[in-house]
């Protein structure tokens, strides 16, 4: 037999596929992603459709679940076998599915979520609940009912009329938010959080003690209906009354199923859970489309594995398995040192993922990833792409420890925390640390920084690299001289630039918008100057407030630790990373070259601004018509006056505006004097003798 007969290859892949049910099913841990498995078994239906001599009842595409193993519960048989759902990837799948339902056009179609859980029988005799049955291998289940009786949204007794007999089928699953709070309690507690909310509620519905079951907040929706002897309640003839008719029982339903009469409503509405994918309460993986009237999905049948009149229409995945290449550690603008995963690309949620953060060492011992492990990436949306942690089952012995490295990889420096207990280790080396400097240059080039085009990474490497610029401080002195030292802002031959002839050796048209996007970022205000220093936690936020709150580099170096803490947005962190920065020689000297190469230090001002408001302190709460926040700041420093962010017996004023609540209400027990919008409008105009 050589390595392509098929029937080997077959074979093999039907034990490959059973032991991955066992391993979904009965442990709980799955050892391949679900998108991996999903392809298996379109290989195996490939083959089984080139070789239909190959195909025995055992077939993993002729049966629901794993064959059946001892799990510790009883086994209960279905009254009415448990299906299984064929898969459709795209849109074409969608159209082929509902082309064979026959017919001139196209039946009602519901179109629903597909939880991502598992499916519970659950049986009810005269209006009680007398059984809850996994569904084993379609037939025959574990008899979970003691657990089942700890879910909340499975009655115990069903209100109203109710049938003889049902069973009613459904999906349990444990809601987002609360396997996320599960999670951080796990973390608290030093346990290893679980992988996603499906294991977690397979496992948790499969506890050998329903009290355990009991503290996991599971919920199940029920979606189908097994035997049914309804007495005098009549048989629901279609899906949607099915809903109804459960929900009337009073188990919980989905609200997002919609009736569909034309292919294209089918696909807008598949596009419109995609979407609201992430803003449900439970994970879904998928949609899952039935023929909407019931006589009718009797007429269509079912194979021994599937029902003809549903499919699962399946999403990208998000949770794919790659593998773990290695660990390395890159040195951030603010000395932080950051361990990142180096993965085998892999594509997840419509991207190719090959990098993804471990923020630092204590992540990765928590996580407990090895080098070379198969790891689970998760990437949920926009959401940057996560390690999950490994897939322990499938080690091979040759995955390797990573250790955080004592030093920086860049300047050799020794790593340390900046305080006792801090989970990041920092690089000391802020003054001289490469890699440091050269991430602190680029930055000052993004876009919510001096937003310098040209001055990205590469451009910042090429000018420290080349010794032209040692740090910082020199950016705006650069010449045309100096990038002429510079590899990559020097032309190899000789070349036009915007029309001028320029001869090899001579800059680039990077060179030289380098040069002019530098001189018009001296220009930019203050804040974004704020921004560009890199000071610890001072982001874009808080270098608004700063700068409108102290108008000037001068101010805000001057300014005491109280008088930082009471400007609105920077709280005693802030405030002591930004009183800390200037101490720093070296720090001073970069706003001081940049202050002479012409960067602005100081906000514009009306300089025809009457200064109305010398030696008062303004305090404004509330929303204004003719004013932004940062405006009504601007407008009281443009005057002279000072704009503080908290009441307090020396406040001259507080301007109340629209919804103003606890400023205002400080102010009227200090007796400090109220302003409305129009009588602060006059203060800045005519000065307090005009009040
Ligand atoms: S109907 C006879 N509706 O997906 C058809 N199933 O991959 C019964 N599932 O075994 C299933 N959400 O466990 C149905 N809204 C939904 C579902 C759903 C999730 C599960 C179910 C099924 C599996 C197939």
């Amino acid at each position: 037999m050589s390595e392509t007969d098929p029937r080997a290859e077959y074979q093999a892949l039907v034990q490959e596929i059973e032991e991955h049910r066992f391993h979904y099913e009965a442990q709980d841990a799955p050892l391949i992603s679900d998108a991996e498995y999903d392809a298996l078994f379109r290989r195996l239906e490939a083959l089984e459709q080139e070789h239909p001599e190959f195909v025995t009842p055992e077939s993993p595409t002729q049966t629901v679940g794993r064959t059946r193993v001892e799990t510790g519960f009883a086994e209960a048989k279905h009254l009415v076998r448990m299906m299984s759902l064929d898969n459709a990837f795209s849109e074409a799948d969608v159209r082929a599915w509902l082309a064979r339902l026959g017919g001139e056009s196209m039946p009602p179609v519901v179109v629903e979520p597909k939880f991502d859980g598992l499916s519970l029988s659950v049986t009810y005799e005269d209006g009680v609940l007398t059984r809850g049955v996994t569904r084993g291998d379609g037939t025959t289940g574990e008899d979970v009912t003691a657990n089942v009786r700890t879910i909340v949204t499975v009655p115990h007794r069903l209100q109203g009329d109710v049938p003889r007999l049902v069973e009613i089928r459904g999906e349990v699953v444990l809601p987002v938010a609360d396997f996320e709070a599960i999670n951080e309690r796990r973390l608290a507690d030093g346990e290893a959080p679980y992988a996603n909310p499906r294991n977690t509620a397979a496992g948790s519905l499969r506890q050998k003690d329903p009290k355990e079951t009991a503290k996991r907040p599971l919920t199940m929706t029920a979606y189908a209906l097994g035997a049914f002897d309804g007495g005098d309640v009549a048989e629901p003839a279609t899906q949607m009354e099915l809903y109804a008719l459960l929900s009337g029982w009073g188990f919980q339903v989905t609200d997002r199923a919609l009736l569909c009469t034309a292919p294209e409503q089918i696909l807008e509405q598949l596009e419109g859970l995609e979407q609201a994918r992430h803003s449900l309460p439970f994970e879904i993986d998928g949609a899952v489309l039935k023929v909407d009237d019931r006589r009718e999905q009797q007429r269509l049948g079912s194979t021994s594995r599937a029902p003809r009149w549903a499919v699962a229409y399946k999403f990208p995945p998000e949770e794919v398995h790659t593998t773990l290449e290695d660990i390395r550690v890159d040195v951030g603008r603010t000395g932080r040192v950051t361990p990142y995963g180096v993965m085998t690309p892999v594509k997840v949620a419509g991207s190719t993922v090959t990098y993804a953060t471990l923020h630092n060492a204590y992540e990765v011992a928590r996580k407990g990833v090895l080098i070379g492990d198969t790891v689970v990436l998760r990437k949920a949306g926009d959401v940057i792409p996560e390690i999950v942690g490994p897939v322990v089952a499938v080690r091979t012995g040759d995955e390797r420890e990573w250790t955080m490295p004592a030093e920086c990889p860049s300047c050799g420096t020794a790593l340390a925390e900046q305080k006792e207990g801090d989970r990041d280790l920092r690089c000391p080396n802020a003054q001289f640390c490469p890699a440091q400097i050269v991430d602190r240059i680029a930055f000052i080039g993004a876009r919510g920084a001096l937003d310098v085009e040209v001055l990205g990474e590469k451009a910042a490497l090429a000018l420290v690299e080349s010794g032209v610029l040692p740090n910082e401080a020199g950016l705006f002195d650069l010449t045309e001289d100096d990038l002429r030292r510079v590899p990559l802002f020097v032309l190899d031959k000789d070349s036009k630039v915007r029309g001028v002839e320029r001869k090899a050796g001579d800059i680039s048209a990077n060179g030289a918008k380098l040069l002019e996007n530098l001189a018009a970022a001296r220009s930019q205000p203050l804040w974004r100057v704020l921004v560009s220093l890199s000071i610890r936690h001072v982001g874009p936020t808080a270098s608004r407030a700063l700068a409108a709150a102290f108008g000037s580099m001068d101010a805000i170096r001057a300014a005491s630790h109280d008088e930082l803490v009471a400007v609105d947005g920077v709280g005693p962190v802030i405030a002591e990373s930004v009183a800390e920065w200037f101490t720093m020689p070296w720090h001073a000297e970069i706003v001081e070259r940049w202050a002479a190469a012409g960067v602005r230090m100081e906000d514009e001002r009306d300089e025809t601004a009457p200064q109305t408001l010398a030696g008062l302190t303004i305090v404004a709460t509330g929303s204004l018509e003719g004013f932004t926040r940062d405006g009504v700041k601007e407008a009281i420093i443009g005057h002279g006056g000072k704009a503080a962010s908290s009441v307090s017996s020396k406040t001259d004023y507080v301007v109340v505006g629209a919804g103003a609540g606890s400023k205002a209400a400080k102010a009227e027990q200090l007796g400090v004097p109220m302003l409305t919008e129009e009588q602060f409008v006059t203060l800045l105009q005519e000065g307090p003798a005009a009040l």
